[in-house]
């Protein structure tokens, strides 16, 4: 329907309390990347806040598919959230029984601007504000908000963050650092969001015979890195050149994140497009 139609009641508790869960899958030539990874990362946000799985994978993958087909442009950005529903009255505590509400939208999948990639961004940092359980891609995304707002404002793309001395992730991304030729990527924990494009690259780098550590990155390793690099599904791998106003490495994009981002974009070619 047009988006002006779509209506949520004001007692949804997505919107009284952000209680719900979400996921956005990019969508190659009409081919939704990685479905089944993301409805699995969907599966264990819902389990992780215990709200019951409305559809299932077969009705969502058939709603997906229904919403590329009904959408313009061969490259989408699929959003999809489940809250909790609409209670009668306000009450934190789940209602007895309630009905999840489900939205689904297509947007254009929009790749950053190639000057990001040639010249490569700047960021701040910031302490990591969030809770506990940043591994779980719920709508509450308030401190997410504040972080990149902090980033824009200073004229930034993103903001790096920290927790007790280690680099979690950024406040919409994922973030590797390389040192010496060696790729570092903070663990999947509950600290970080476990991204899809953060999997595509660890497997990008094994397969060509970059080495990799999966490791906790220190904050002076990640502020001494040859490279930084961010990763998600809408930005795919842009190169961090500046970092609270200082250079990384060189202050340009470095010779791995060129070969990977080769990788990437011949990954994409050959593998995206065709939906696998
Ligand atoms: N965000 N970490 C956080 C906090 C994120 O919000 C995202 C993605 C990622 C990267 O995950 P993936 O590679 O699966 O996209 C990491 C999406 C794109 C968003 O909220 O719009």
């Amino acid at each position: 329907m047009p988006i002006a139609e779509a209506k949520v009641s004001a007692m949804d508790r997505g919107f009284l309390f952000g209680d719900g869960a979400y996921e956005v899958i990019p969508v190659y030539s009409r081919r939704p990347f990685r479905l089944a990874e993301h409805l699995a990362r969907l599966r264990q946000t819902l389990d992780g806040i215990r709200l019951a799985d409305p559809l299932g994978a077969a009705e969502w993958a058939r709603l997906i598919g229904e919403i590329v087909a009904r959408n313009a442009g061969e490259d989408q950005s699929v959003y999809l959230q489940i809250t909790r529903g609409a209670d009668t009255r306000r009450n934190h505590a789940f209602p007895a029984r309630v009905t999840p509400t489900v939205y689904i939208m297509s947007e254009p999948l929009l790749t950053p601007p190639p000057a990001q990639r040639e010249q490569g961004i700047a960021t701040i940092s910031a302490p990591d504000i969030r809770w506990l359980r940043c591994d779980l891609k719920t709508i509450s995304l308030l401190a997410n908000c504040l972080l990149r707002q902090q980033a824009v404002e200073a004229g930034c793309i993103e903001t790096i963050l920290f927790r007790d001395g280690c680099m979690t992730e950024g406040a919409a991304s994922n973030i590797f650092a390389v040192k010496g030729g060696v790729l570092l990527a903070p663990p999947k924990d509950h600290l970080m969001l476990p991204g899809i494009t953060y999997d595509v690259v660890l497997e990008l780098a094994a397969a060509h015979g970059l080495p990799a550590e999966v490791r906790p990155v220190a904050e002076a390793e990640a502020r001494g890195a040859d490279e930084l690099w961010m990763t998600s599904s809408t930005k795919e791998v842009l190169p961090i050149v500046l970092l609270d106003g200082r250079p990384v490495g060189t202050g340009r994009p470095g010779p791995v994140f060129a070969a990977m981002y080769a990788w990437y974009q011949d990954f994409k070619r050959t593998v995206m497009r065709a939906g696998e």
